[in-house]
């Protein structure tokens, strides 16, 4: 059966590359971006000519530097499905050069790759009743330490890339943490580093080449097609260890506990 599908960050790079990629199996495909659809008029074009017979496209936008548009991008969302098979948290941003501090008081590396994707699966969660969360992390985690109480790097030395690793190495643990309390057998939480890839976030951090994102849309769609697998962090297509601090029950008890009380729910 053609699956619901959500995809975040979906008009550039990976994003970008994989709605294309996931189109032909998508029954109903919801994109996200950070653009006005007018903005991204030809991509879904593009799109919606690659999706099944009968297939249907969705475009919402929502800045997740807006915690409070996080949650809108849910609600918009619950209006135009009622079942999701897959969502895939790719949406993120690099560290800005400074440290910046959201309207809600988080700093805006942290709120953008990590509480908005919280706020969005768990306001998604009970439309996933027969599928998979795929959170698109990073390698970077790896060298990150979790400060569990300095979460927005105001004493830690901050740095654009500590930032982003610190922001993915939360996003991994909050996988980890969801896979043990999934709401039931039949859902999958996972986390997957895409490879590196030259997008504009790749080169806004590091001095590096990358494969093309088509490379990382193959393996997106490869691990979106995995089954029985929940709590895995791949590794582009490999299972992998993630940072022990991710994999650590008690660290992600704890992860959990500060972001109920940043959310307040
Ligand atoms: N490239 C790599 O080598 C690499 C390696 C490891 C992990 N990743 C991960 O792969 C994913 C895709 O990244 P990418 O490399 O494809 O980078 P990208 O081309 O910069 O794409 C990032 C996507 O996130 C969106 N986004 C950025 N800020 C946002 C905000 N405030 N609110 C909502 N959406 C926002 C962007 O929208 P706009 O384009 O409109 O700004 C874009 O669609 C990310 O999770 C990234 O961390 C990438």
């Amino acid at each position: 059966m053609p699956s619901s599908i959500v995809l975040t960050g979906a008009t550039t790079g990976i994003g970008r590359a994989t709605a294309l990629r996931l189109a032909g199996r998508a029954g109903h495909l919801v994109l996200h971006g950070l653009e006005p659809e007018s903005r991204v008029a030809d991509l879904l074009g593009e799109v919606r000519a690659a999706l099944p017979r009968g297939g249907t496209l969705s475009y919402l936008a929502a800045d997740f530097s807006q915690l409070v548009e996080a949650e809108r991008l849910v609600s918009d969302i619950r209006a135009v499905t009622d079942r999701v098979d897959l969502l895939v948290n790719n949406a993120a941003r690099p560290g800005p050069a400074s440290r910046t501090v959201t309207d809600t008081g988080y700093e805006v590396t942290f709120q953008t790759n990590y509480l908005a994707p919280v706020v969005l699966t768990s306001g998604l969660l009970d439309l996933v009743t027969e599928g998979r969360i795929v959170n698109v992390a990073s390698a970077t985690h790896l060298s990150a330490t979790l400060h569990l109480d300095d979460l927005g790097l105001a004493r830690h030395g901050y740095s654009p890339s500590t930032a982003y690793a610190h922001s993915k190495l939360a996003l991994v643990t909050y996988t980890c943490w969801l896979a043990a309390h999934r709401p039931s057998p039949s859902v999958d939480v996972v986390s997957v580093h895409p490879g590196i890839i030259a997008t504009r976030l790749l080169h806004a951090m590091f001095s590096i080449g990358g494969d093309r994102p088509e490379h990382a849309a193959a393996n997106l769609e490869y691990v979106a097609s995995r089954r029985d697998d929940n709590g895995t962090y791949y590794d582009e297509r490999d299972p992998a260890s993630p940072n022990p601090e991710a994999a650590d029950p008690a660290t992600q008890d704890r992860l959990h506990a500060v972001t109920v009380d940043l959310l307040a729910y």
